[in-house]
């Protein structure tokens, strides 16, 4: 979400006459867009910002200013406290307010000193933002990311997200639609919608009902143009019946879900206030892919949440190897400040989580090389958008999200191919271009 984030900041500056630069040394304006879901992530913060002061010190020898402002939501968590920490800081503004960017500015350049602008209101940013311009989403390639839906009532008790991003909000179907048009209009062929709470997602159609995620996704099937749609991320709970169908389907939804679990052990699950069990998970699970048997599934893991025990831990394995995950992304409980397992009183010692998130990820790693092996001798239809390190080589997704590289003739590049796997990897596949349909 913060690279889309960012995408739709640089929409609002640049008919302000901003353009994007490689290095920060010849930068006039800085924005650090920030994540607080984990202690190291904020704390980076600080220390890109001392890195830049030295920067801002030497333009402001040769006369030139550099503003430097911190957004997202370590911004929102923190406000002025980021100001007091790292007084070189101009402007402090929370995911709220990315459309009110002109006005800052303008305020900062006229003097104003220490901006902060923390308020909420998702609604009036999303009706404020332009639509994406033809000419820079093509420079941003054929696949593309949408906002959808923004903030979380489901108050998970290690995370921060509904006090950072706010209540959970659905942009009005209409709205999206017309940005989705704007996107394949400019040569997008494949859509990521997003949401902190994709699968909440129910926006407001022309009739003034509800419209589903599933609902958005079979009409932005219907669009000419559009090869692929995926959405991320997902909570159990909203796995409905019709998004279950629409996976069984509908074509162009990709056969990739990432659906965190969190823990595999429902005793955990209650304190982390997930309002799922490890069972309705796998059950969940197998029901997807009783309509999508080649369904490639993703989690996030949290290894030592307070009170975590090792028959937890090994439920968590346990999950694991019952569901055979493609992909996933695990962390080690980080304590948020404000969140209710903040103040939990029986922490797992670090070394524990040390050691359990190792025995976790040589599992996961294990899957991830099983399952990108397992496509080898296969054909799949591979999206190239990104060139390759290595003179003539171009690089694409493959419909489980795997990173493809294969030789071929810049002329196919933005296309997409069939690809026959040759190797696998642990974190990617290579290939060769075969003809025929896709
Ligand atoms: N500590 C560790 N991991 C966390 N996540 C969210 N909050 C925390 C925390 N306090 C992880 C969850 C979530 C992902 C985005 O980040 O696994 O799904
Ligand atoms: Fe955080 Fe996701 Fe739980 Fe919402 S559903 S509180 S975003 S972990």
């Amino acid at each position: 979400m913060n690279v889309y984030d960012s995408t739709r900041m640089a929409d609002v500056l640049t008919p302000m006459g901003y353009g994007e630069t490689t290095t920060p040394d010849n930068a006039d304006l800085i924005i650090l867009n920030t994540c607080h879901i984990r202690e190291k992530a904020a704390e980076k913060v600080y220390s890109d910002l001392g890195r830049l002061r030295i920067i801002k010190a030497k333009r402001a020898a040769k006369g030139e200013d550099m503003m430097i402002s911190v957004a997202g939501c370590v911004a929102q968590a923190e406000g002025k406290e980021i100001l007091r920490r790292a007084p070189v800081v101009d402007m402090v503004f929370g995911p709220g307010a990315y459309h009110k960017l002109p006005e800052l500015i303008k305020r900062s350049h006229n003097g104003a000193r220490g901006i902060v602008d923390t308020d909420f209101p998702i609604e009036d940013k999303f009706e404020s933002l332009p639509v994406p311009q033809k000419k820079k989403t093509l420079a941003r390639g054929k696949t593309a990311f949408l906002s959808v839906q923004e903030g979380c009532d489901k108050f998970c008790t290690f995370c921060v997200v509904p006090y950072t991003r706010g209540a959970e909000y659905s942009r009005p179907l209409s709205q999206v639609l017309e940005e989705a048009h704007a996107l394949v209009d400019a040569g997008v062929r494949e859509i990521t919608l997003l949401g902190q709470n994709v699968n909440a997602y129910h926006g407001e159609d022309s009739a003034g009902k509800d419209a589903s995620l599933a609902d958005l996704i079979r009409t932005l099937a219907k669009m000419e143009g559009l090869s692929r749609i995926r959405y991320v991320t997902s909570h159990p709970r909203d796995m409905t019946d019709d998004l279950i169908d629409a996976h069984c389907d509908t074509e162009k939804l990709m056969p990739y879900l990432h659906l965190p679990v969190q823990s595999g052990s429902t005793r955990v699950l209650q304190a982390m206030n997930r309002q799922h069990t490890a069972e309705s998970y796998v059950r969940l699970v197998e029901r997807i892919r009783a309509g999508r048997p080649d369904l490639a599934m993703s989690s996030d893991f949290i290894v030592g949440f307070p009170g975590e025990t090792e028959a937890d831990f090994q439920a968590t394995l346990d999950i694991v190897k019952e569901i055979k995950y493609a992909q996933a992304y695990s962390f080690k409980y980080s304590p948020r400040a404000g969140t209710p397992a903040a103040s939990h009183e029986d922490p797992v010692p670090e070394e524990v989580m040390v050691e359990r998130l190792k025995r976790l990820q040589a599992v996961l790693n294990e899957q991830q090389v099983a399952f990108n092996k397992s496509c080898i001798g296969k054909t799949l239809p591979v999206l190239l958008d990104r060139r390759g390190k290595r003179e003539g080589q171009l690089v694409g997704r493959s419909p489980y999200l795997q990173s493809v590289y294969i030789q071929a003739s810049d002329e196919v590049f933005g296309e997409m191919v069939n690809v026959e796997i040759e190797t696998g990897m642990a974190n990617s596949l290579t290939g060769h271009r075969v003809p025929g349909p896709m």
